[in-house]
C-alpha cells in the first residue's frame, strides 16, 4: 500500500486534531469525513480536500483503508466492530466503551476478524513522557520502579452535555492516567482505592459530578501509583509524571507557552503553562497518528492495543466502585 486512505468518523474537537495530524503524516491521506451534523463535516472535509460521506458509505468504500473513530464514546464499540467486519484498519479514541463487558465483546470481534486496532492513549507518544519511560525502562536509570506519581489537572471542566455522555471523570479523564500508570509501572495494578469529590462545581451531582480525585493503585509486587486529578487548574494544563525507584527519581515537568522568565523585586514569573490538550499534546497526536499509519501500511503490530484500552477501563471501573462504595476494590472483582 502506498498511501493510507483514511475515513474520519466524528468532526468534533479531537476529530479536527487527528485530521491535522493526518495531513502532517507522509503516506496518509484523509479521503472522507462523516458527522451527524452536516456543518462540521463539510468544514473539516473542505479544509482537507476530502469528501463528506455517511459512516455506512465510508465502511463500504473500497477507497478507504482505515477509519479514525472520533465520535462520542457511546458509539466507539459499535463502530470498531463495523470497521473490523469491513476489513478496515481501526484507530479509536479512548475509551472503547464505558462498560467492561461491552469492551470484551468488542475485542472478541476484533480478534476474530484479525483486525488492526489502536486505541488513542496519546500521552504515551508525548516526547517528554517517552523520554522518561526510556530512562526508566531502557536505561534502568532509577533501578527498580517503586512509586509513580501522576498529577493531571485540566484548566476547566468540559460542557455538562459532554460530561454526561462521556461517563464521568474516572472513565473519561483519569483513564489516560491509568494507562500512564500501567506504562510507567511496567506491571498491572491488582487493587484500587479512589476518593472523588465535586469541589469545582458542587451543583453537578452524582458520579458525573466528580471533578476532583485522589487514586492509589498497587501491583502484586507492591509497586504503587498515585494519581491526583482536578477539572480546574487556574494556572493552565497541569501534566506531570514522577517515578521513584531504588536508585533515584526521574520526572517530566510541565510545558510552558515559552521559556521566557521575568525577574523583579518580588521574585520570578514565568510564561503560563500550555493551556490544554490541543496545545500540550499536538506533538504526541502527530507521533500517535504516524505510528498508526506505519503499522497500518506495513501490517505491523500497534500499541496501545485494544487490550490496553480494556485494562485501563477495568481500573477505571474499579476506581468508580471504590469511590462509590468507599472501599478498596480488587481488580479481580471486575
Ligand atoms: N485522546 C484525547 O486526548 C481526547 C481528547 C478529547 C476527546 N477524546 C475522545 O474523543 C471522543 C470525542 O470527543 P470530542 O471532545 O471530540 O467530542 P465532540 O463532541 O467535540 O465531537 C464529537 C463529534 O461526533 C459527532 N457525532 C455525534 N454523534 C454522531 C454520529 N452518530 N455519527 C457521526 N458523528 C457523530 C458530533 O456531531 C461531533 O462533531 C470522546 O470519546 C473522547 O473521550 C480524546
Amino acid at each position: 500500500m502506498t498511501t493510507l486512505a483514511i475515513g474520519l468518523l466524528g468532526a468534533g474537537r479531537i476529530g479536527k486534531v487527528h485530521a491535522t495530524a493526518i495531513a502532517a503524516t507522509p503516506d496518509a491521506r484523509l479521503v472522507a469525513v462523516a458527522d451527524a451534523i452536516p456543518e462540521p463535516a463539510a468544514e473539516l472535509a473542505a479544509a482537507h480536500e476530502a469528501e463528506v460521506r455517511s459512516i455506512e458509505e465510508i465502511m463500504a468504500a473500497d477507497d478507504v483503508d482505515a477509519v479514525f473513530i472520533t465520535t462520542p464514546t457511546d458509539l466507539h464499540a459499535e463502530l470498531i466492530e463495523q470497521g473490523a467486519l469491513a476489513g478496515k484498519r481501526v484507530f479509536c479514541e479512548k475509551p472503547i466503551d464505558l462498560d467492561v463487558q461491552r469492551v470484551r465483546d468488542c475485542l472478541e470481534v476484533v480478534e476474530k476478524e484479525d483486525a488492526l486496532l489502536m486505541v488513542g492513549f496519546n500521552r504515551r507518544f508525548d516526547p517528554n513522557f517517552m523520554a522518561l519511560w526510556a530512562r526508566i525502562h531502557e536505561d534502568k536509570a532509577i533501578g527498580d520502579v517503586e512509586m509513580v506519581s501522576i498529577t493531571s489537572r485540566d484548566p476547566g471542566p468540559p460542557p455538562l452535555a459532554y460530561m454526561v455522555r462521556s461517563g464521568g471523570l474516572f472513565k473519561d479523564m483519569t483513564i489516560h492516567d491509568f494507562d500512564m500508570a500501567r506504562f510507567m509501572l511496567g506491571e498491572e495494578p491488582v487493587a484500587v482505592s479512589a476518593f472523588g469529590s465535586a469541589l469545582v462545581d458542587p451543583a453537578v451531582v452524582g458520579p458525573i459530578g466528580v471533578d476532583s480525585a485522589g487514586i492509589t493503585l498497587i501491583t502484586a509486587t507492591g509497586k504503587i501509583a498515585q494519581i491526583a486529578n482536578s477539572r480546574r487548574a487556574t494556572y493552565g494544563y497541569d501534566q506531570r509524571v514522577e517515578v521513584h525507584g531504588s536508585l533515584g527519581m526521574a520526572r517530566a515537568e510541565n510545558l510552558h507557552e515559552s521559556t521566557v522568565e521575568f525577574a523583579g523585586r518580588h521574585g520570578y514569573t514565568r510564561a503560563p503553562l500550555m493551556n490544554f490538550f490541543l496545545e500540550r499534546y499536538m506533538p504526541a497526536y502527530r507521533a500517535e497518528v504516524a505510528t498508526f499509519v506505519h503499522a497500518a501500511r506495513h501490517g505491523g503490530p500497534v500499541s496501545p492495543t485494544g487490550d490496553d484500552g480494556l485494562q485501563a477501563l477495568v481500573i477505571a471501573e474499579a476506581a468508580t466502585r471504590s469511590h462509590l462504595e468507599r472501599r478498596v476494590v480488587e481488580i479481580g472483582e471486575i
